[in-house]
């Protein structure tokens, strides 16, 4: 590898256990220094771009806010107004937007994508979601499992539903922390072998059912995301067939009395998740959609520095 060759953040995995803790802190930090109003513009006049080829709220606000607090400025490029959208070459934009902006962020649907935007790139590339992973959400995921849980030492979240790149990321991640996972998916929604592996290098091995009982039984945290991902919407009949049986609701939560609720968001209420749950006092799912905010900020002030 280049020293010369800036430091992306595609995977979970891009950074060790140690540089993991050193981010949730700084996090942590931040949340701290907002909420007393004190100044943290640690990225005073820089600028983040961000390729958005996929919708979100989540993401998009909370990676420009939070450049603005950082003292920074970000700019949405949505694909179909950048010459993206229009034939010009990934790998073209990737040294175009090199060359004004110190970072950027892609929500892409290939995850070969993120790829190449980070090869051609000389700033840091941040993955805001592909079709195979969602690291962001996973440090996110992470800062709020240690408010809530005091730490990683022996806490066990289960995940129930599909296997996506939310749970992808999550897995990998809950390895590198030392959490202790279960994934309860319908045959064939399962996470990928090799996101498997990568758990399996870092000591974590998840441990994998197809009963969402099971999983959910005296877990500490109950971990859910929709049934059909963006770009999945032509497959709405036979997953929402698939996944029946798999819903985060108030009998499942009876197996798993003192378990919290997490939903990286948008929720679908009556398909993976009812109103009741998103709603009760077991849910944390907006305490997790702040911490995308303050982590993210933790990110990109440690990329960038
Ligand atoms: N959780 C998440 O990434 O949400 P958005 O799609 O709103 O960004
Ligand atoms: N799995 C979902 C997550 C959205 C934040 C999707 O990819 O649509």
């Amino acid at each position: 590898t280049d020293e010369t060759r800036p430091r992306h953040f595609l995977e979970i995995d891009d950074v060790t256990n140690d540089e993991l803790e050193s981010i949730l802190d700084r996090a942590t930090a931040y949340k701290h220094a907002q909420n007393e109003g004190e100044d943290h513009e640690d990225l005073d006049g820089q600028t983040l771009g961000m390729i958005f080829q996929k919708p979100s709220t989540r993401t998009r606000v909370s990676f420009e806010t939070g450049m603005t607090q950082l003292g920074g400025h970000a700019v949405f490029l949505g694909e179909d107004d950048i010459q993206l959208g229009h034939g010009e070459p990934l790998k073209d934009t990737s040294r175009t937007l090199s060359r004004y902006v110190d970072a950027v962020m892609g929500r892409v649907f290939k995850h070969d994508n993120i790829e190449v935007l980070a090869e051609y790139a000389s700033v840091p590339v941040v993955n805001g979601l592909t079709d195979d992973a969602h690291p962001c959400q996973t440090l996110a995921d992470l800062l709020t499992i240690r408010e809530h849980e005091g730490g990683f030492d022996g806490v066990s979240v289960a995940w129930i539903g599909d296997g996506n790149n939310v749970a992808q990321s999550f897995a990998v991640g809950a390895a590198l922390a030392g959490i202790d996972l279960t994934i309860a998916t319908p045959a064939g929604y399962g996470i990928d072998d090799d996101v498997n592996e990568r758990a399996r290098a870092l000591g974590g091995e998840p441990t994998l059912t197809n009963d969402p009982v099971e999983a959910a039984t005296d877990a500490d945290v109950i971990y859910t995301d929709v049934w059909i991902s963006m770009g999945q919407e032509d497959e709405r009949d036979v997953r929402m067939n698939d996944f029946e049986g798999f819903q985060v609701n108030a009998d499942l939560l009876d197996h798993a009395p003192d378990a919290s609720v997490m939903h990286c968001l948008p929720a679908h209420r009556g398909e993976e998740i009812t109103d009741d749950v998103v709603e009760g006092d077991r849910s944390i799912v907006f305490d997790q959609a702040e911490n995308r905010l303050h982590a993210q900020k933790a990110l990109l002030s440690w990329l960038l520095e």
